[in-house]
């Protein structure tokens, strides 16, 4: 609900206030953002701040306010130069050179829904409206409207800030930020997600009692050091209880967020495009679009704030086709075949793929030009026809004709030096003439501020896709941006670099999607190098990260899980060992990680042995038979922490002793009658033997069965342990320890019960006892680490089955 009274704009959604008011003088006040309030009576007298005198140091902008500090007062936006101190909003340099900048109230009004011009936004539903806040500055002819949107049923907010040249001379922009937040508040939690590849999302909490603290990327994309979503807590929240705020950035460049206690003790947060890769030429009756940011905020912690932004991202960000649809498993040839791609060795894989229920089939890498290795051919997208006779067309009517899907890899934004399409057109690749460039995986960018560049690769793109006759695309982005430039900008003007090149890919994303609307896109970038809520306008779905390996790729999602729902990050079921870690897990395990999420595989199977293609088959069928609630039911983090507490015992991760779980999640569909619990053991620590699991989200009031995978084990991982059952000695990994691995194996517990909702949510069901080095009875759980567990609960009429 939007209204406005006034100098006073009410924004509400349905457990928040948001306030916005204009002071006698023009300053826009931010005068509340919590749980949602009464305004009856004196509210808004009761709410505004009571000054009568100026404060010690601090300046005072407007002598008609004698007694009001800039740096004293909760803004709505904030500029350079008038008293207050804190990092601002929006910074300009003005053609006589002066820097100051007094942004004033004109007026508010509501507007049809608006998006910044551009770049992707939220939509809204049919006939949703915004608020416009319109300012004049006071110190030069730049006019700035602040666009708001209120999705309340996901208590988000969303706005962005359009920044106008009303004068003759020309404004330059050194920073506009698309959100401002100032909160009276003295401390704060700040979890911000930082990594790298192959360990992108680790969640750092820090205490912020004074100064600042920045998360951002300078890599020219939204990066895997530092995500632009973040969390600010109260330091008394915990997963389920306290007052949390939330941000986001609709944008996949370089950006920014802050969180700055004041010296009166306000605190602000901003987030926006990262001022360090900004500066934007505005001439005379242009205009400059902010990107759209996401504020949420709640009192149920930080599982409330990922109920917010999971169902925000689900309804206002993921669109089109594939926004409700269940998403196909895949085999992807990479980490099956690397470079090493053939058509014989491709059709072969898609048998055994098509064999074990697999439904789309994903040529990764090394089907182009001469690709055999990362230091040639991006650029030229022609078929390699040694390696596909037939082409993507010869190979794609081979896989369709199996029964399956077919989608293919492209990195379309790079070029190799050593490639076709460089001789052709070396201006096209960014880079400062005459001096030597960064290269990324041996590549460069291409200029995509250009149009006759974006052009290319609309045509190259279109053609490798109706080629393909493609139901999927595997859109890649390997490489950081360096040597900021571009051939067809004057050199005034090349500070505009970076966002001109996010906007160019913006334009050749929305008319690739536009024209293959039923293709299901999924973003990469080195995994996950560029998973934000910009790019998931356009793809429904994001690679979360390189790293297969099914321990470290659970805290990975687990980290994504905070701002992201499990429908838009995709994870696969690799070999063993992992090709990233070289560590060993069991099928289960790596299983288990990947279904709560959208699964595929990324493993030869036609080196897999019948036994573990029968366990992939038997994997997929489940999946598919609980897709649904995998992909689209709400996610609970059973246990949560920060990143930097693995190893060690977080308060907060390690309430019971006997908890020795790395993740835990519960995953319930939308009407509560079917959950999913996926437990991911760290180290078995000896002599802790008894566990349980305690649901979360299930209709108290419903009876359910309870019930888990009842697993076969390899005896050979008792090792030497056989010889206590076995009437003969069995040396261990002798061929006799090999043959009694292939005739005997070991039965994994059976759990099944049938309970009310309350209990598995209360108190929670008792497990099988887990093996603990005194024998091994009829129903002991083999649990060693970095064991996995899925849990089954479907509603039941209550008589036990
Ligand atoms: C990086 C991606 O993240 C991988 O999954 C794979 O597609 C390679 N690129 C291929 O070069």
């Amino acid at each position: 609900m939007i209204e406005i009274r006034d100098r006073l704009c009410i924004l509400e959604t349905a457990r928040t206030s948001y306030l916005i008011w204009a002071d006698p003088a023009g300053n826009p006040v931010q005068l509340y953002y919590g749980r949602r309030l009464d305004l009856r009576g004196d509210a808004l007298k009761a709410l505004m701040p009571r000054t009568v005198n100026q404060n010690g140091t601090s300046l005072v902008a407007d002598p008609s306010q004698p007694a009001v500090c800039l740096d004293d007062l909760c803004l709505e936006l904030s500029g350079r130069g008038k008293g207050d101190q804190k990092e601002p909003f929006v910074e300009l340099t003005l053609a006589d050179g002066s820097r100051s900048s007094d942004f004033r109230f004109v007026r508010a009004r509501k507007t049809e829904k608006q998006s910044p011009a551009g770049l992707p936004g939220a939509y809204g539903d049919e006939g949703s409206c915004s608020l416009a806040l319109e300012l004049a500055d006071r110190n030069s002819d730049a006019r700035l409207t602040v666009f708001y949107t209120v999705y309340e049923e996901c208590d988000c907010i969303t706005r962005f800030a359009r920044l106008t040249n009303e004068g003759d001379t020309t404004i330059w922009i050194d920073r506009l930020m698309s959100a401002q937040l100032d909160l009276p508040l003295g401390q704060i939690r700040v979890s911000s997600f930082h990594g790298e590849w192959t360990r992108e999302m680790n969640r750092y909490d820090t205490l912020l009692q004074a100064g600042k603290l920045v998360s951002e990327s300078n890599t020219g994309f939204s990066s895997n050091r530092a995500n632009p979503f973040v969390m600010y807590a109260g330091p008394a929240a915990t997963e389920t209880s306290g007052t949390v705020y939330a941000t986001n950035l609709l944008y996949s460049g370089s950006h920014r967020e802050v969180c700055e206690i004041g010296s009166h003790g306000k605190l602000r947060i901003l987030t926006g495009i990262n001022p360090a890769q900004l500066r934007w030429k505005l001439n005379p009756g242009e205009s400059f679009d902010s990107p759209e940011a996401v504020l949420t905020r709640t009192d149920d912690g930080y599982e409330g704030i990922s109920t917010n932004m999971h169902a925000f991202v689900r309804r206002h960000i993921v669109r089109g086709f594939w926004q409700f649809r269940e998403r196909p498993v895949l085999i992807n040839s990479w980490e099956a075949m690397y470079f090493n791609v053939t058509e014989r060795r491709l059709l072969k894989l898609a048998r055994a793929a098509k064999d074990i229920g697999i439904e789309l089939f994903v040529l990764d890498d090394g089907w182009f030009g001469k690709r055999n290795s990362d230091t040639c051919s991006l650029g030229d997208w022609q078929d390699n026809t040694e390696k596909l006779p037939g082409g993507l067309r010869g190979l794609s009517e081979k896989i369709h004709a199996m029964g399956l899907q077919f989608g293919v890899w492209v990195e379309p934004e790079m070029v190799n030096e050593d490639s076709e399409l460089y001789r052709q057109h070396p201006d096209w690749a960014v880079r400062i003439p005459g001096r030597e460039q960064a290269l990324g995986r041996n590549q460069m960018l291409l200029d995509l501020t250009r149009q006759e560049v974006r052009a290319y690769l609309v045509e190259a793109m279109t053609d490798v896709f109706t080629r393909g006759q493609v139901q999927y695309v595997k859109w890649d982005m390997n490489r950081h941006m360096s040597d900021l430039y571009s051939q067809a900008l004057p050199p005034e003007q090349q500070g505009e670099f970076a966002h001109r090149y996010i906007l160019g890919l913006y334009q050749v994303l929305t008319e690739l999607t536009a024209a293959f609307p039923e293709v299901l896109f999924e973003g990469c970038a080195s995994g996950g190098n560029r998973f934000d809520l910009g790019m998931l306008c356009y793809m429904p779905q994001i690679w979360a990260s390189d790293c297969t390996d099914a321990r470290q790729r659970g805290l990975i999602q687990n980290g994504y899980s905070y701002g992201y729902p499990q429908s838009v990050y995709t994870a696969h079921v690799s070999g063993s060992p992992n090709h990233q870690t070289l560590r060993k897990t069991l099928p289960e395990t790596r299983f288990a990680v990947a279904c709560a999420a959208v699964l595929g595989y990324e493993v030869n199977l036609c080196d897999a042995g019948q036994e573990d293609l029968q366990e992939m088959q038997a994997q997929i069928g489940l999946y598919k038979r609980w897709r649904k609630t995998l992909q689209f039911g709400r996610l609970y983090r059973l246990r949560s922490g920060p990143a930097a507490a693995y190893g060690g015992l977080s308060p907060e991760q390690l309430p019971e002793l006997c908890n020795t779980d790395l993740v835990r999640w519960m995953i319930v569909d939308e009407t509560g009658e079917r959950g999913v619990g996926v437990v991911l053991q760290d180290r078995c620590i000896p002599n802790l033997t008894h566990h349980s699991f305690r649901a979360r989200g299930l209709k108290p009031d419903a009876m359910y069965r309870f019930y888990n995978r009842c697993l076969k084990y390899d005896v050979r991982m008792m090792g030497d342990l056989i010889n206590t059952a076995s009437p003969i000695h069995i040396r261990q990994d002798s061929a006799v320890h090999r043959l009694a691995a292939h005739f005997y194996k070991l039965d994994g517990e059976t759990e099944a019960l049938t309970v009310s909702g309350a209990l598995l949510n209360e108190a929670g069901v008792q497990l099988a006892q887990s093996y603990g080095g005194t024998g091994l009875a009829p129903d002991t759980a083999l649990y060693p680490d970095d064991s996995a567990r899925l849990y089954f609960m479907e509603e039941t009429d209550g008589a036990r089955e």
